[in-house]
């Protein structure tokens, strides 16, 4: 089972699936492997790792394209050329047309920094410091064209303390992601077998 991750920036959350995936449980007991990073930006940090791994390492510039779906038309046949059974998108910076979501329903998923429901979109550790939340958490799900709001995969709760910055809750909450998001895809794909 071909794996593609779209990412736009540090990819850490890329990295760790990537780890997760050269091991034996995923590679001989799933039979799944990550074929192909995709950015839609030259400069994600996240490009040289994938790069290092010998994998291959792609860039869809959403810039140059006249509208989401010509980009996304784009993307999709990036995409396609590896003949993915699941894509994962990993800090990935763009919002998908219907028509994307739809071409890979049921195989896309995504992960976000809050505890879903609650602060879909952006900026969501400062909204939830302002709103006196006591808990923190990410979210694995799958993508509908409802922006952050498909099914649920897994979820991950962290505290917030005292004096806590929005850099300080996003550094917590992205090391329980580097663990759920690994976990839920082996989990999806174990189930969609
Ligand atoms: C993560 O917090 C992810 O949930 C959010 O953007 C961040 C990406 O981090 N959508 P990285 O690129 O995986 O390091």
């Amino acid at each position: 089972k071909n794996i593609v991750i779209l990412i736009s920036g540090g990819g850490s959350n890329m990295a760790a699936i990537v780890r997760a995936a050269q091991r034996d449980n995923w590679r001989k007991g799933l039979g799944a492997e990550v074929k192909a990073v995709i950015s839609n930006r030259a400069d994600a940090g996240g490009l040289a790792f994938a790069r290092e791994q010998g994998l291959a390492a792609e860039v869809v510039d959403h810039k140059p394209f006249p509208s989401r779906e010509a980009f996304d038309e784009a993307l999709a046949t990036a995409i396609d050329a590896h003949a993915p059974a699941l894509v994962v998108l990993a800090g990935f910076m763009r919002i998908l047309t219907p028509a994307f979501v739809e071409r890979y329903r049921g195989r896309l998923v995504n992960i976000h920094p809050s505890l879903l429901p609650a602060f879909p979109g952006l900026h969501t550790h400062q909204r939830a410091l302002e709103a006196g939340c006591r808990f923190g958490g990410a979210t694995v799900h799958q993508v509908t064209a409802d922006l952050d709001h498909g099914p649920i995969l897994e979820q991950a709760v962290v505290p917030v303390l005292p004096g806590d910055t929005p850099e300080a809750l996003a550094a917590r909450v992205l090391t329980q992601e580097h663990l759920i998001y690994p976990r839920a895809i082996a989990h999806f794909l174990r189930q969609a077998a």
